[in-house]
């Protein structure tokens, strides 16, 4: 690559952090999890199980039970008559103790859970402690005060509750994203059939745990692992009212399909290629921190991550530079080092789609530039990687990668910056970094994006609304628009 000119001072890099990993004995994991059905952990009819492994360490954590038609007919049984004979009835604002409840119980065993996602998903402990659990907390504490006010979230408005809510949910924020799907649907008087990520199950399952001592009554919330086929089962099962669904955009045209002609409302939130937008007034340094969170946060496996940079020329080298330095400043390694910045990639499937994209961009013709950290030799890591010299059309810039990959372009004016943006067939995010207040109403206003960050990024809070445009799904959820989805 060019060296580019730079008016950064040398860094030096070889800092060395004496290990911090977080111990794991305060973690209790079984070595078999059943399914979660009608209140209690039962044996899958499908007899069969698949492992769930550390993708940091390569090593099988538990056995996790696999559901069939059969066991999703069960527990869509368990939460139909919940809803009939139970949870429809019951006084909202005793439905609202028990969201309460499981609230404080993840916060009584938030230390527990961080450690635990952090295993089974390879996220770093710093995030799951400081960001995943608390947010999961959050969300049931702010559905819960909810639950006996819908009318007034919706004045003048007959609301009702849907019935059975089918939840399927992936591996990035895999009990963050139960805690979305659960809580408003609880509020508003549903019930549920979830079913966690197949590389990500223990928290879901540790979660299904804390609802059974709740003593939530049985069938209100049912959890039952699997794969893709346990997924379409629940999507195509005839007594479910609601599909809310997290993750690809493949898998969620599929669902779309399935539910074209039934009655089944539902909720998709799907991939993005979020705009990250730097102005030459902006704070450089702040904007470059900004940056490096939106897209290495989570190891990149974020649906809204900052995966497509956009540097105004005059400030190009100059920022380029500051990643560069910056980039070798994280630390990539143990996910349950408290110093750990870039966590394990989740899967070896998602590596090798990651591996896949760093070929296709150096095949275009991109200049890729990776930092110089030492990596584990066992488990999925892949070192933070950025891209400059791409176009828009190339398929590093237009396709989702899911991993530590930046793609790096320049503009001159804001309507050329406004126009390449747009120019995706996501539109779930996207970051503006500027001094300027009326830039930033004119990029927000102009941008299709879900969520515009404006000199910040990854911000995310249960009273704001999120969700996307276009291929980058439908349906809010958050805030208050989370409620309306379970309501009619
Ligand atoms: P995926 O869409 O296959 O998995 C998400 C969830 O859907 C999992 O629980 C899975 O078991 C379930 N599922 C799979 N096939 C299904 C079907 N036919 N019917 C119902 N449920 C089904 O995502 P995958 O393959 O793990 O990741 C592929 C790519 O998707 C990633 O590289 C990333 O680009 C994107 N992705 C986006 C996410 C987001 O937050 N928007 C989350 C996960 C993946
Ligand atoms: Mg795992």
């Amino acid at each position: 690559m060019a060296k580019e000119k730079s008016n950064t001072a040398k860094l030096d890099f070889k800092l060395e952090y004496a290990a911090a990993p977080e111990s794991k004995s305060s973690a209790k994991i079984n070595s078999k999890y059943d399914l979660f059905i009608n209140g209690k952990f039962e044996k899958p009819e499908s007899k069969k199980y698949f492992d769930t492994i550390n993708p940091a360490t390569e090593e099988k954590i538990a056995t996790i039970a696999e559901a069939n038609q059969t066991d999703v007919n069960k527990a869509v049984k368990a939460a139909r008559t919940a809803y009939n004979n139970v949870w429809s009835k019951m006084p909202a604002k005793e439905r609202a103790k028990y969201i309460y409840r499981i609230a404080r119980m993840i916060q009584e065993r938030a230390r527990e859970l961080a450690i635990i996602e952090t295993m089974d998903g390879g996220k770093p402990i710093r995030e799951s402690r400081d960001i995943d659990i608390p947010l999961a907390a959050n969300h049931f504490f702010y559905y819960a005060g909810w639950a006996d006010k819908l009318q007034y979230a919706f004045p003048n408005k007959k609301i009702a509750p849907l019935g059975v809510a089918g939840q399927i949910i992936p591996w990035n924020f895999p009990l963050l994203m139960a805690a979305w799907k659960i809580a408003p649907a609880l509020a508003t008087g549903n019930t549920v059939v979830l079913k966690p990520a197949e590389t990500t199950p223990l928290t879901a399952l540790k979660l299904a745990e804390i609802i059974q001592e709740s003593d939530l009554p049985p069938g209100v919330v049912n959890i039952i692992t699997g794969a893709g086929a346990t997924g379409a089962a629940i999507v195509n099962h005839p007594d479910i009212n609601k599909i809310a669904f997290t993750g690809s955009t493949d898998v969620g045209k599929i669902i779309q399909r399935a539910i074209a002609g039934t009655n089944k409302k539902a909720t998709l939130e799907l991939g993005g290629k979020a705009a990250n937008i730097i102005f030459d007034d902006a704070p450089l340094d702040q904007a470059v921190e900004g940056v490096i969170n939106g897209i290495f946060f989570n190891q990149g496996h974020v649906c809204c991550a900052g995966s497509r940079l956009f540097v105004q020329e005059s400030v190009y080298n100059k920022v380029l530079q500051k990643l560069r330095d910056r980039i070798e400043t994280l630390i990539v390694g143990d996910p349950l080092d408290k110093n750990t910045d870039i966590g394990a990639i989740n899967s070896k499937q998602q590596m090798d789609t990651i591996l896949k994209y760093l070929k296709i961009g150096e095949k275009e013709g991109a200049v890729m530039h990776q930092s110089q950290c030492s990596i584990p030799k066992k488990g999925y890591f892949i070192r933070p990687t950025l891209f400059t010299n791409v176009a828009q059309s190339s398929r590093i810039v237009q396709e989702e990668i899911f991993g530590p990959v930046l793609t790096i372009q320049t503009f001159r004016t804001d309507d050329e910056v406004i126009e390449k943006a747009n120019n995706t067939p996501y539109g779930l995010s996207a970051g503006v970094w500027t001094d300027k207040g009326s830039k930033i109403f004119n990029l927000t206003t102009k941008m299709r994006a879900g969520v515009v960050w404006a000199n910040t990024f990854n911000k995310f809070d249960p009273t704001s609304p999120f969700g996307g445009y276009k291929e980058s799904g439908f349906g809010r959820e958050g805030g208050l628009h989370g409620l309306g989805a379970y309501l009619k």
